[in-house]
């Protein structure tokens, strides 16, 4: 992790008028670099986000005997075959924030026959539940030490005959489903996932692209995933494009920013992503998809945005999943909005890289503005007119999207805002605060 830094906002952003690039999307750029680890031959990867979630992935697997290689901008990923990782030195593997590596990563060794790794991960995600994967891969086979211990540190053995089972996703896990889909390819025999809740598609849409023994099978609102394993996978060629949860802070500085006009292109706009964009066309906001397009098995088009006024919502619980990431910007905009915003089912929140409904009403709450939460729900009881009175202290620790949300926030309000550990948008975005100023957002790095 880079040097610890602060940005201090003083000032609202006025109107705008831009066109942007987002950072690339994190999400599949986790699975293309896992997937063609397991793949023969050299893959391409054009667009791998290079944040420090993604370098760390990439730092796994040269550990684990895969040769990465840079060139012209492009990834080379040598697959040497399912099944083909070699002991890492020391038998130790660090995943530093992201849950999405570490869950996905551990279901690869899990079925590595002659690995026994101990996995860990920053003072965050060593606090995550873990016990969502080691449910899964325990019953094909795996063994997880010490024996009831639920988060990271956490050694994992891998098993020489993995099972192929039937497994059930409930809680609308992308990383859960991946997980198993990933020990999949390298168990024999059929695997089953039966999605009760959607979530992101990206794993399933690579898997398809690539030609693997994957189907897929709409029963009534769910999905039925079968895989069939232990058949080798062909080197891919592939190209990244926006990351959807990148270009949400400037789709809300659009919004909420009078006579504001912004067009983001090249952005992943795959429906299982778009949750929020569907939210806020509820809230009336003015956002097209134009151009868009079918890439490499994901959907791809260009995102333009107007400001207008925003009515609240009763956030519906079934797009709870395809915005899973956004929720804290949409407790920024439900703040700033005159009315009462209601967000249920978002117990999943409170298990992200910190409690992120506690994270956003502690700020809330210190400039006045009225919440009110259970477990599973958020109520905000939103106050156009407010102004931060005294400067108001964020400590976002390491979760980057409660850091670039205060940022969004502060730009959004008159007063003060500083925002702490912001070093840990570099995880995920490490080119926001450069954008930021680009729209003509203004901030002192402290
Ligand atoms: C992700 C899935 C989501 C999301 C995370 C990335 C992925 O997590 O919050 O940022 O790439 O699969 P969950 O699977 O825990 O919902």
């Amino acid at each position: 992790m880079n040097k610890k830094f602060s940005v201090l906002i003083k000032n609202k952003i006025t109107k705008f008028n831009k066109t942007i690039l987002v950072a690339n999307d994190k999400s599949i750029s986790h699975r293309a670099l896992l997937i063609a680890s397991q793949c023969i031959g050299p893959s391409n990867l054009k667009g791998v986000l290079e944040s420090e979630d993604v370098k760390n992935t990439i730092i796994c697997l040269k550990k684990l005997g895969v040769k990465i290689l840079k060139k012209n901008k492009k990834y080379i990923v040598y697959g040497n075959g399912l099944r083909s990782f070699r002991k890492p030195h020391k038998n130790l593997l660090y995943v530093g924030n992201s849950g999405t590596l570490a869950r996905m990563l551990i279901a690869l060794v899990a079925t590595h026959p002659n690995l026994k790794v101990k996995v860990s991960g920053d003072n965050s995600l060593n606090k995550r539940d873990m016990k969502r994967i080691i449910e899964p891969l325990s019953k094909i086979g795996c063994t997880f030490y010490p024996r009831d211990k639920t988060t990271l540190p956490l050694t994992i053995e891998g098993t020489s005959m993995p099972l192929a089972q039937k497994h059930t996703e409930t809680l609308g896990s992308a990383q859960v489903k991946s997980a198993i889909l990933l020990a999949a390819i390298n168990t024999h025999g059929i695997t089953t996932v039966e999605e009760k809740k959607i979530s992101r598609n990206h794993t399933e849409n690579l898997l398809t692209a690539i030609k693997a023994s994957i189907k897929i099978k709409k029963i009534k609102k769910n999905n039925l995933i079968s895989l069939k394993g232990q058949e080798n996978l062909s080197n891919f060629n592939l190209e990244i494009h926006g990351d959807p949860s990148s270009a949400a802070p400037f789709i809300v500085l659009t919004l909420l920013t009078a006579g504001s006009k912004l067009l983001i292109k090249n952005v992943n706009c795959n429906p299982t992503r778009i949750g929020f964009i569907k939210i806020l066309k509820k809230m009336n906001a003015n956002i097209r998809i134009k151009n868009l397009k079918k890439k490499s098995g994901e959907h791809v088009g260009n995102i333009f945005v107007k400001s207008g006024s925003l009515k609240p919502i009763n956030c519906p619980k079934k797009l709870v999943s395809s915005a899973i990431d956004e929720f804290p910007l949409l407790f920024i905009i439900a703040s700033v909005i005159k009315g009462v915003c209601k967000f249920s089912g978002i117990n999943e929140l409170r298990h992200k890289e910190s409690d992120r409904i506690k994270s956003i009403e502690i700020g809330l709450n210190q400039i006045g503005i009225k919440t009110k939460s259970t477990i599973d729900s958020l109520k905000i009881f939103g106050n156009p007119n407010i102004k931060i009175e005294k400067t108001l202290e964020v400590y976002p620790k390491k979760d980057h999207r409660i850091a670039v949300s205060y940022v969004i926030l502060g730009l959004l309000l008159e007063g003060r805002i500083k925002i702490h550990n912001c070093e840990t948008i570099n995880t995920s975005f490490p080119s926001f605060l450069k954008l930021i100023r680009k729209v003509g957002g203004k901030f002192e790095v402290k």
